[in-house]
Formats: C-alpha cells, sequence, structure tokens
C-alpha cells in the first residue's frame, strides 16, 4: 500500500511539472534570439561538438554553460571524467535500474513514468543536463547484442512505454534522450552498415516509436545512430533528419550524434545535425577542435562556403533546450541520488516486469513451508549492474537471485548452491559441476536453475564482451556454458525443477521446454531483482509481466534470418521480411514461437467477457468485463489486437492496437474501455505515400496474449 501510494504521488507531481507554458517558451525564443546577437562564430560552433567526453562547449562570457550528458537508460553511469579517465573518489554509485526489456514487460506506461522520473532526479543530483535514454530500437533478431537494452518488437508497446519514460525524466527538469534513430537494430557491423527497407516497414515499424516520444513525449534530445539508412549515415541523414524528424514532426530540440558517428562536416551541416559527440580523434589530450563540427565549420563559414543561419539553427536548438531544463535561467529542483524511494521504484518494475512463461502442476508459487531448495547456476549470484557497455551502473547493491532467496526464507529453508556451468569464453558442459548440480537437486524438495545470457564473460572488461553486450551480437540462441545439459540433468535429478532465464530472450528452450514444470523470464531486473523474483517465486508478488517480444523456437524461424538479411554491409543490410517483424510474421505465417508476444501467465484466472464495439465518428470504443476468478488479487494485461478482414495489400493476421493493466481483487469484476483512434485500423500505403483506411470489416480481437485470444467482434469502417 505504501509502495502504492508514493508510486501514485510521484505521477501527480510529474503531470503538474510536465506543463511548460506557451509563454515561457515564446520568452525564452525571445532570449535566445538576443544571446545569439552577441555570440561571436567561433562561440557558437564551440556549442555544436564535443568538448570532453560527454560534455559539449559552453560561453563562460555570457553564461552558457557546458551541457553535460550521460548514460544511461537504466542508471546514471559511472564517472568517466572529461577525458575518458574514470574520475576517482567521487560518488557515483546510484539506483540501477531494471533494464528496458523489463520495463516494457510491465505494460505499465505509469512505472514508465516512474522509471523516468528516477533517472531525472538521479541525473540532477550528479551534475548532469541529459540522460542518454530510453534506447527504442525495434527489436528485430533475438541475436542483438543490445536487445536487453531496448523494449519490443512492437511499434505500439514501445510508443506507449516511452511517452511515460520520457515524460517522467524531463519532469524533473533533465532532458531525455531519445536513442538510436533510426535502424540500428544489430551491433555487427553498426558503424558501416546500411539498411535498406520500405517505407512502409519503415513507417509502420520502426518510426512510430521515435515519432510517440517526440510528437506525444516532446522529449529534448534525439541520438542518431550509427548505421547509414538508404545510404547516408543516420545523424546526417537529410531524409530522417531534415524531412521526417524536423520536417513532418516538428521537432524543437537537439539532433546529438551517437558518440563517433559524424563523418562528413557539410553533410552534418546541411542535414540537421546540431550536435557533434564522442568523435574518435586519436588519444588524451584530446584535441577537441578537430571534431567535424569545430574547426573546419569556422573556416567554411568565414569562407562564405556555408551560411551562418544553419550554425545559428543548431546553437537555437541547444539553448532552447538550456532554457527549458533552467540550465541558464531559472534554478533546478534538488536531485536525489540512490534513495529507498528510488529503489522502491526498481523494485515495483521488476516486481510488474518479470514473466511467468510456465507453471504446471501448479508447481509454483512455492509455498514457505519448503524444506530444502537446491539454487543452480552462475547466474544465481552473478551481478549484472557493471555489464553490457555504455549502459552500465555501479549500484549502491545488487541483490542477486540467491541473496533474494536467502533473504527471504531465512533460517526456515535449507538453501544449497551449486555453480552448474561457468560463465567463461569457450566453456562448455562441465561433467563435474552437473554432477554436483543435479545431486543437490536430487536431495532438496525443489531446484531453482538460474541461467540464461549474460553480460559478457568478464564484463567490466569491454574487450570481454559477448552475448548481451554492446557492440557484438550473439553468436547463435543456443544456450552457453552446456547449460541445455545442466537444466535435462537437474530436472532429471528433480521434477520440480523452476528454470529461471536472466538476459534479453530469446534462447532456444527445446530441449528441455516441454519437461519442466516452471518456467520464469526474469530479464536483467535491476538492483532489487533478487527480492522481487523470490517475492514472485513465494507468491507474495503475483506475477504481472507479459512479453514484449515473442520468445522464437530457434533462430531458423526468425523473420530476419529467414526472409531477411542479417548481418549485411556497407552496400545492403535488407530488411525483406518487410512489416512482418515479430509476433506479425509469426501469427501471419503460422510459425509458432516457444512462447508468443503478450503471453505471461498469473497465479490466479481472469475470465473476459460482455465485449462490445461502437463507432463514435472516426475512433471505436471498446468495451469488455474482465473478472479474476481465482483466488489471489492479481493484474491482468487486457490487450486489443485489430485484423482486417480482406486487406487490399498483405497485412499482418493481428497487430496490437490497445492495452491496458487492470488490478483485481479475488472475484472483483471491472469494466474495461479501449478507445481505438482512425489510425488504429489504417496502413501505409506506398503509391499514396501516406496511412490511408481500406473500408471494411475489422476483426477486433481481445485476449491474454497474441496467441490467447478470448473474445473477439466485427465493425465494419
Ligand atoms: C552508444 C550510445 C551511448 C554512447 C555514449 C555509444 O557507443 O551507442 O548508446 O549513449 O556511446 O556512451
Amino acid at each position: 500500500m505504501k509502495r502504492k501510494c508514493f508510486l501514485y504521488n510521484l505521477l501527480l507531481v510529474g503531470v503538474a511539472s510536465c506543463a511548460f507554458t506557451t509563454s515561457f517558451a515564446q520568452n525564452n525564443e525571445a532570449k535566445i534570439e538576443a544571446l545569439l546577437k552577441k555570440m561571436t562564430l567561433e562561440e557558437k560552433v564551440n556549442m555544436i561538438h564535443g568538448v570532453s567526453s560527454f560534455n559539449s562547449g559552453g560561453v563562460a562570457r555570457l553564461g552558457i554553460p557546458e551541457l553535460v550528458t550521460s548514460d544511461g537508460p537504466h542508471g546514471v553511469r559511472i564517472e568517466h571524467g572529461r577525458d575518458w579517465t574514470p574520475d576517482k573518489n567521487v560518488f557515483d554509485s546510484g539506483t540501477y535500474l531494471p533494464t528496458g526489456n523489463t520495463l516494457a514487460a510491465t505494460w505499465n506506461p505509469q512505472l514508465g513514468f516512474a522509471y523516468g522520473k528516477v533517472l531525472g532526479s538521479e541525473a540532477k543530483y550528479r551534475g548532469k543536463d541529459v540522460i542518454l535514454g530510453p534506447g527504442i530500437n525495434i527489436i528485430r533478431t533475438p541475436l542483438n547484442g543490445r536487445n536487453f537494452e531496448y523494449m519490443s518488437e512492437d511499434p505500439y508497446l514501445i510508443a506507449k512505454m516511452v511517452v511515460g519514460y520520457v515524460q517522467g525524466v524531463q519532469s524533473e527538469g533533465i532532458s531525455a534522450c531519445v536513442k538510436h534513430y533510426m535502424a540500428n537494430n544489430q551491433e555487427t557491423k553498426r558503424t558501416t552498415v546500411n539498411v535498406l527497407m520500405s517505407e512502409r516497414a519503415l513507417r509502420e515499424i520502426y518510426l512510430p516509436g521515435f515519432k510517440a516520444a517526440v510528437v506525444e513525449g516532446k522529449v529534448n534530445t534525439i541520438m542518431g545512430a550509427y548505421n547509414k539508412f538508404r545510404g547516408q549515415y543516420c545523424t546526417h541523414n537529410d531524409y530522417l533528419v531534415n524531412k521526417i524528424l524536423k520536417g513532418e514532426w516538428g521537432f524543437k530540440g537537439i539532433m546529438m550524434s551517437d558518440w563517433g558517428a559524424v563523418h562528413n562536416t557539410l553533410e552534418a551541416i546541411n542535414n540537421g545535425t546540431d550536435l557533434e559527440m564522442g568523435t574518435d580523434i586519436g588519444t588524451p589530450p584530446f584535441p577537441y577542435n578537430k571534431f567535424y563540427l569545430a574547426d573546419t565549420v569556422v573556416r567554411l563559414v568565414k569562407s562564405g562556403k556555408v551560411a551562418e543561419t544553419l550554425i545559428n539553427d543548431k546553437v537555437r536548438r541547444i539553448l532552447r533546450i538550456m532554457y527549458q531544463t533552467n540550465m541558464i535561467e531559472g534554478k533546478r529542483t534538488p536531485g536525489y541520488y540512490g534513495t529507498k524511494n528510488h529503489q522502491m521504484v526498481a523494485q515495483a518494475v521488476a516486481e510488474e516486469g518479470i514473466v511467468l512463461l510456465k507453471n504446471e502442476q501448479r508447481l509454483l508459487p512455492l509455498s514457505r513451508d519448503v524444506q530444502s531448495i537446491a539454487v543452480i547456476g552462475e547466474n544465481a549470484f552473478r551481478k549484472n549492474a557493471l555489464g553490457g557497455g555504455s549502459s552500465q551502473v555501479k549500484p549502491t547493491y545488487e541483490i542477486t537471485p540467491l541473496v533474494g532467496l536467502q533473504q527471504l526464507v531465512g533460517n526456515k529453508t535449507n538453501i544449497t548452491y551449486s555453480r552448474g556451468f561457468k560463465i567463461e569464453r569457450n566453456a562448455k558442459a562441465d561433467p563435474k559441476l552437473i554432477q554436483e548440480a543435479a545431486a543437490a537437486a536430487a536431495k532438496a524438495e525443489v531446484a531453482i536453475v538460474v541461467g540464461g545470457w549474460v553480460h559478457g564473460y568478464n564484463y567490466s572488461n569491454w574487450d570481454d564482451n559477448a552475448y548481451d553486450a554492446e557492440g557484438i551480437d550473439k553468436p547463435d540462441m543456443k544456450m552457453p556454458f552446456g547449460q541445455d545439459e545442466l537444466i535435462e540433468a537437474v530436472v532429471k535429478a528433480n521434477p520440480n525443477t523452476i528454470v529461471v532465464l536472466m538476459g534479453a530472450g530469446g534462447i532456444e528452450m527445446g530441449r528441455w521446454v516441454n519437461k519442466t514444470k516452471s518456467i520464469v523470464q526474469a530479464w536483467y531486473p535491476g538492483m532489487d531483482g533478487g527480492t522481487a523474483l523470490a517475492r514472485l517465486l513465494f507468491g507474495e508478488v503475483n506475477p504481472s509481466g507479459k512479453l514484449p517480444m515473442s520468445l522464437p523456437k530457434k533462430l531458423e524461424d526468425c523473420p530476419a534470418h529467414k526472409l531477411g538479411d542479417f548481418p549485411g554491409d556497407s552496400i545492403a543490410l535488407n530488411y525483406k521480411e518487410d512489416i512482418f517483424v515479430g509476433y506479425r510474421y509469426y501469427d501471419t505465417y503460422k510459425i509458432a514461437p516457444e512462447f508468443a508476444f503478450g503471453h505471461g501467465l498469473s497465479y490466479t484466472t481472469f475470465e473476459y467477457s460482455a465485449l462490445t464495439a461502437t463507432k463514435k465518428g472516426t475512433a471505436v470504443t471498446v468495451t469488455l468485463n474482465i473478472r479474476n476468478a481465482g483466488k489471489m488479487a492479481g493484474a491482468e494485461v487486457v490487450q486489443l489486437y485489430v485484423k482486417e478482414q480482406a486487406p487490399s495489400v498483405p497485412r499482418p493476421e493481428k497487430e496490437l492496437k490497445g492495452f491496458q493493466k487492470i488490478q483485481l481483487q479475488p472475484g472483483e469484476s471491472k469494466k474495461v474501455t479501449l478507445t481505438l483512434p482512425a489510425d488504429a485500423f489504417q496502413y501505409f500505403d506506398e503509391k499514396a505515400n501516406k496511412f490511408v483506411l481500406h473500408p471494411g470489416k475489422f476483426q477486433l480481437l481481445v485476449g491474454s496474449s497474441s496467441k490467447d485470444i478470448r473474445l473477439s467482434t466485427s465493425i465494419v469502417l
């Protein structure tokens, strides 16, 4: 209850402080013009490139500070000093939130807001102006090493979650930075690969999350991706930046590069890059004036080759965000760091985001009377906060699954621990470790194997990155380190085995999935992940997370690999699977995934009834009743999918167009209302070059997952 009130208060404060008035904005524009008039060309140019590892230049004589950025998406990164020399003796251990997948798996945009607010507050405490998150690239292939930072395969779910996150950060007066714009859907060759896709795939799948962040979330900054799109680098891509972002969507904030993503001065100037960061210019002391948007720009303007008005536009945008976030005038509210309240948000997200994939014979929840548990697997005691690349966080503490379980049961239950597998480069099944684990499992009432993916072998060392990590993709979907053999042996030794999977999802389970009674997808659940997991396993929390991506059976089933290209090259990486990403593909092409998009079990059951659909102008209102038919309070994510009956172009079997998370006491019923705006029925018509409605019949499918449709009706539009 206390937690609920706290989260509720967070939301109210946020909504009030979100409202920037028009006159505030107009006043700022006048001040910006006045400042611009006072600035020399050199001073302006100093503001549009990095002057240290994470800061861009200021103009001290005019009271314009440096803009201080920091990673990252699930916590403020450790200090890296001005020139990538780690600062010692600084207080930089704070809140480590669950990663992007976990947040998306809550299907709770209000938690997205609370999450963003924690980041904003902690960034402010640490003296940062911009937090380099959220990362919202579409999960196109399970192999992408950065999937753990991202949210979903579905543009609608991303759009709903990203708005909450961005508004949460910005309600603290700190800028969010939505990244990586766009089509950075793999790490292999990320700095050179040239992504090609149809205009329809771009509009229906890859852009909606970014558009929502800009148009609804009013995000202050956006980061260009490393890769090329249709032959031109994304960060200075005329179509993506000038035409779509700043043209169609009217973005008034800062378009910054990823670190080292600018490759050409003139393209960057002309095609909308406002701020160049992280360019590789050798070793310290770095000559920051050698950046593409530094001395060269001064020369080009002075020689008349570049109009100063183009530079003014970039500076104007930076100043605009500085005024909006009280960097030049005004006063910032205080930020807070590593507080109990922030930790509670981290735990709440983990508790709502961990997904119960399978639960046979009611093995879960475990009874508090369990006498003995064999905990198995190196992931049970491995810490993850510092892994994965630029999103690393130094946490105040990190409760691992083993510690979470030990703390929950205390002395009442005997917990043994066996390593089970070794996280090492090329580690194979170790018969001795497997034997020890199976023996421990045989002696215990229940066995819990904690396995899955990892953030590298030695994750504090970038060169040892592997699996869920920046700069590298997974080699395949097979469980590393001999975990298949381990799970098979443990399940054989003790049928009451629960498998807990850490990591970004997308892992082969074929060898043991049918033999295992209970499976839990735990992602990287943040600093209190172990606490949350233990509470879920023992039924102190009723699981309510739902998969934000399909979990395919094997790599060969995945559309990006079956129909499209991977990994491509600088000539072409063709997204031939087109709009058929994730469940849009599996459902339409009748390929059964291991676990479907939107799937997630509860310890209670929900009954759906009384579906209605009514047209109101161009919108359709859908209502239904949902009832908790079990004995435990719980939450259900009611999902609404739309299917066009007889489309004129190929359309997916179904598309998510609405959802709502509903809390219900045992026996309680609630009426759910979901509104579908006109665009919920449209597709992108390449000939007309716009979204259109093809008149006809549309099915409205309501269910507990994309596979588990409970009610349906139809409407003619
Ligand atoms: C990553 C970004 C990150 C930046 C700064 C890049 O390598 O792609 O996501 O924000 O580094 O650390």
